[in-house]
């Protein structure tokens, strides 16, 4: 059984119209839910919450539906991407507070405090009231909240966004390890791409209202669903080439290369759209590695081969940990990682991975 289920799920806004949105919450399972600024994440979070009423549709937890549950039945807890914390409260009071409105024992909730202080590094402002607190400190407090309440589950609006960068990297994998320690369902809503890859189990991708696709990152990453989660998971974004396969089913071409693509064996001919990972083409200089390709859907094939695709780099960005540069595929802004790129224009080969579909 579910932790959670979202059943044909819709609610309108004036100019906003969610779902309907199937979703299924395994138990223990850290599901991130992924999407561009409002796309309607913190409304599907305020709806299982029970804080935000749906139109249409059901939300289940556990298998017993919303609607014979109050929101302190639900047995959730949440941290709001707006954080709520108790004014008059210090640090240590804002975090143990579920545990004392649920009558737990003193024992059990120093144990907790103990535990999720260390996890969070808040040991040293836990006598401070949150008007005394910096803003990612603050967010803390309100992660420690949610953490020490040992809830069902936990949803996490944005809950490490104040955080500077270091700090975040590592309390991603402390909640990750904290999570998977507890075996808690947590429900991860971040608009940081690698934030939510790094940890999700599984990923919901949300793109005007309605989940665009659901898989693990390594399936939203190499085989999107559609050509909107193939642009938005992925920086610099995967190249999108719009070309047809000729009528012998042999090769792609584009208005936008300059030679067709051998493609490895036969497939369907008709438009599709060819995807490039920049990350995955290398520089002219740089060994042939297979390229394979895999269309979607009806035409779902792969195999490998290798092919020289033009590129065009037009833009670099300094990052140390990448050595080969990285660049799209011209016409389209092209974008290198290294430093030492800045050349304008090379042939690169595309290598792992390259995709190849009748994508809508
Ligand atoms: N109470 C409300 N009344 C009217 N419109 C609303 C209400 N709540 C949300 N919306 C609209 O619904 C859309 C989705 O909002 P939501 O906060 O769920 O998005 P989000 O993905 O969390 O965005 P962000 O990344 O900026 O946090 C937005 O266009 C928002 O303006
Ligand atoms: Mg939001």
């Amino acid at each position: 059984m579910n932790a959670i289920d979202l059943n044909a799920v819709t609610k309108s806004f004036p100019a906003f119209e969610l779902g309907p949105i199937d979703l299924g919450i395994r138990k223990g399972e850290l599901l991130g839910i992924f999407g561009p600024p409002s796309s309607g994440k913190t409304s599907v979070l305020k709806i299982i919450l029970g804080l935000l009423q749906q139109d249409g549709g059901e939300v289940a937890l556990a298998g017993v539906s919303g609607s014979e549950l109050g929101v302190s039945e639900r047995g959730l807890s949440m941290v709001f991407q707006n954080l709520a914390l108790f004014p008059h409260l210090s640090g240590a009071e804002n975090i143990t507070f579920p545990l004392r409105e649920a009558g737990t024992d003193a024992t059990r909730i120093a144990e907790r405090l103990e535990a999720v202080s260390r996890v969070l590094h808040v040991e040293h402002i836990l006598h401070k009231k949150p008007g005394q607190m910096s803003g990612g400190e603050r967010q803390r407090i309100a992660l420690g909240r949610a953490l020490a309440a040992e809830s069902g589950a936990v949803l996490l609006d944005e809950p490490i966004s104040a955080l500077d960068a270091r700090l975040r990297e590592e309390m991603r994998l402390e909640l990750k390890r904290l999570q998977r320690e507890q075996g808690q369902t947590f429900v991860y809503v971040s608009h940081d791409e690698e934030e939510v890859m790094a940890i999700a189990d599984r990923i919901a991708i949300l793109i005007d209202g309605k989940i665009a696709q659901l898989g693990t990152p390594d399936e939203v990453y190499n085989t999107p669903a559609t050509s909107a989660v193939a642009a938005l998971v992925g920086s610099p974004p995967m190249n999108l080439i719009p070309g047809r396969v000729a009528e012998d089913g042999r090769s792609f071409q584009s208005d936008a290369l300059k030679d067709p693509i051998a493609l490895p064996r036969q497939v369907r001919a008709g438009p599709v759209t060819l995807g490039v990972r920049p990350k995955t083409s290398t520089s002219r200089r740089a060994r042939r590695t297979p390229l394979p390709f895999a269309s979607s859907r009806s035409n779902r094939w792969a195999a490998t081969a290798s092919s020289t695709l033009p590129l065009r780099v037009s833009r670099c960005a300094f990052a140390p940990h990448v050595t080969s540069p990285r660049a799209t595929i011209s016409p389209r802004p092209c974008v290198s990682t290294s430093r030492a790129c800045t050349s304008s224009i090379r042939t690169a080969t595309a290598s792992d991975p390259c995709r190849i579909g009748d994508i809508p």
